[in-house]
C-alpha cells in the first residue's frame, strides 16, 4: 500500500510518500519521499503563527512540495499526452492563484502509483487545514483514489511508536495496550489513553495555555524569536550547566490538584512579573529565568505524569508533539519511569518527527489499516477537533 500524506495544520507545509506492510500491531513503513517547508521564520515577526500568511504559504508551496516528494520517490512522470482536468477536481478551490497551481500540477503529473491520500483534518488553523484538504481532494478526485482525513494529534501519538531501523525505514513492533500518551505541542497539552487500536479516552489536559505556547510566550518576554521553545531551553541549559543554585524560582501550578489537568497561564504571568521587577536583565539573568521556568514546567509534567500512569496503568507511555524534543523534560520523564515504573515502556518520536510533519499523518492512516480507507471521507476542517471525549 502506497500513500501520499499532507500536513498543513499550522506553519509547516509537508508532503510525504510512504509504503507499508502491516498495521498498528506490527508494521514496516518505508519513507519513499518526504518534502517539508517550515514557515516559522516568516511568522517570527508576528511573534506567533499568522493564519492568513500560513494559508497563503501553504497554497504556494503544496504543489512544488508534492512534485519534490514524488520525484524523490521515483513516482513522478510527465504525461505522454495532454491531460484534461475534470472541473469537479478543482471545484472546492476558491483562490484563483491556488487553483492555477493545482491545475498545473495535475496537468504536468501523470497519475502516480499511489493507492490513497491522507490529509490532516484538524485540529489546527482552519484556513490552513482547508488548503491541505482542498489539495488532497483535487488530487484524489483527479486520480480517482480515496482520501482520508487524519487527526493531527493521532499523528503525533503514532510518531512516538515509530522506530527508525534505517534512515528510510520505520518499524512498529511490540505494541501493547493501553498506551498512555502525553501530547505536548504549541496548541496542545493532553493525556490521552489508547485502550485498544484507535479508541481514545482523554485523561486530562490544559485548562488554558498549551505547554509549547507557554514556552513561546516566555521566549517573547526574553526577546527570543518564534518558535521560542528551543531558544528558552538552550538558555536554561546554559544556566543549569553552571551548577549553581538558581535564586529565581517560579510556582508549580496545579501540583496539589488531584486531576491530570494542567494550567500554564499563571506561570507565564509569574515570569512576566519577575522580568518587570528586575527591570534590567543581564544575559545570566535571562538564563536563570529560562531555567526556573523550564524547571517548573518539568516538575508539573513529571508530577501529572505520575498521576496519569497510576490512573491508566499503561503498557506503553508515548510522548509526542513539538515539546517532546525538550531535553530536560525528556530526561526527567525517563528518570521517573525508570525509577518508579520500570515495567512500562517509555517512547519518544525520532528527532526529525517531533515537530509537525507529513510522515506521522501517513503513518497514522497506514496503521489504521485498509478497512478504514475503502471509501473517501467527506472532509471538513475542524479547528477544534478532539481525539477523545
Ligand atoms: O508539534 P509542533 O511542531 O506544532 C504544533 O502542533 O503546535 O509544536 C511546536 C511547539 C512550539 O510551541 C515550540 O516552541 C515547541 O513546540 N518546541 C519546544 C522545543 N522544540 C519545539 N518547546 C520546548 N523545548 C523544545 N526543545
Ligand atoms: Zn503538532
Amino acid at each position: 500500500m502506497k500513500i501520499l500524506a499532507i500536513e498543513t495544520s499550522c506553519d509547516e507545509t509537508a508532503v510525504a510518500i510512504l509504503e507499508s506492510l502491516g498495521d498498528i500491531k506490527g508494521a514496516s513503513i518505508t519513507i519513499l519521499g518526504n518534502a517539508l517547508y517550515s514557515q516559522a521564520s516568516l511568522h517570527a515577526e508576528y511573534g506567533g503563527v499568522y493564519p492568513s500568511l500560513a494559508k497563503r504559504e501553504h497554497q504556494s508551496n503544496l504543489a512544488p512540495l508534492a512534485t519534490r516528494a514524488l520525484k524523490e520517490a521515483g513516482l513522478f512522470k510527465t504525461p505522454s499526452k495532454t491531460t484534461t482536468i475534470n472541473r469537479s477536481s478543482l471545484e472546492s478551490i476558491r483562490d484563483e492563484a491556488f487553483k492555477l497551481s493545482v491545475e498545473k500540477f495535475l496537468t504536468d503529473t501523470e497519475k502516480p502509483d499511489i493507492d490513497m491520500i491522507a490529509v490532516t483534518k484538524g485540529p489546527g488553523l482552519e484556513p490552513a487545514l482547508w488548503t491541505g484538504i482542498n489539495f488532497a481532494e483535487a488530487l484524489g478526485t483527479h486520480w480517482k483514489i480515496p482520501v482520508t482525513g487524519i487527526d493531527h494529534l493521532e499523528g503525533h501519538l503514532v510518531s512516538a511508536i515509530l522506530k527508525k531501523t534505517s534512515p528510510k525505514t520505520l518499524e512498529v513492533t511490540h505494541v501493547e495496550f493501553p498506551i498512555l500518551s502525553l501530547l505536548i505541542s504549541g496548541g496542545h497539552t493532553e493525556f490521552i489513553v489508547m485502550s485498544e487500536p484507535f479508541k481514545y479516552k482523554e485523561l486530562g489536559g490544559t485548562r488554558d495555555d498549551a505547554v509549547g505556547e507557554a514556552f513561546d510566550k516566555v521566549a517573547r518576554l526574553l526577546d527570543i524569536p518564534y518558535p521560542g521553545g528551543p531558544g528558552v531551553s538552550a538558555l536554561a541549559s546554559l544556566s543549569r550547566s553552571r551548577g549553581e543554585k538558581n535564586a529565581i524560582q517560579f510556582p508549580r501550578p496545579m501540583l496539589q490538584d488531584d486531576s491530570c489537568d494542567f494550567s500554564f497561564s499563571g506561570l507565564k504571568t509569574a515570569v512576566l512579573y519577575k522580568i518587570r521587577d528586575m527591570k534590567q536583565l543581564s544575559e545570566s539573568d535571562k538564563q536563570n529565568i529560562a531555567e526556573a521556568f523550564e524547571d517548573s514546567v518539568r516538575d508539573v509534567i513529571v508530577s501529572k505524569t505520575r498521576r496519569a500512569v497510576l490512573t491508566a496503568r499503561p503498557k506503553i507511555f508515548a510522548i509526542g508533539g513539538g515539546v517532546s524534543a525538550n531535553t530536560e523534560i525528556r530526561r526527567a520523564l525517563i528518570e521517573l519511569m525508570q525509577s518508579e515504573f520500570p515495567d512500562i515502556k517509555i517512547t519518544f518520536p525520532e528527532d526529525d518527527l517531533t515537530g509537525d510533519n507529513a510522515v506521522m499523518i501517513g503513518a497514522a492512516a497506514l496503521l489504521r489499516g485498509e478497512h478504514h480507507i475503502k471509501t473517501s471521507d467527506v472532509l471538513t476542517a475542524f479547528g477544534n477537533l478532539r481525539l477523545a471525549e
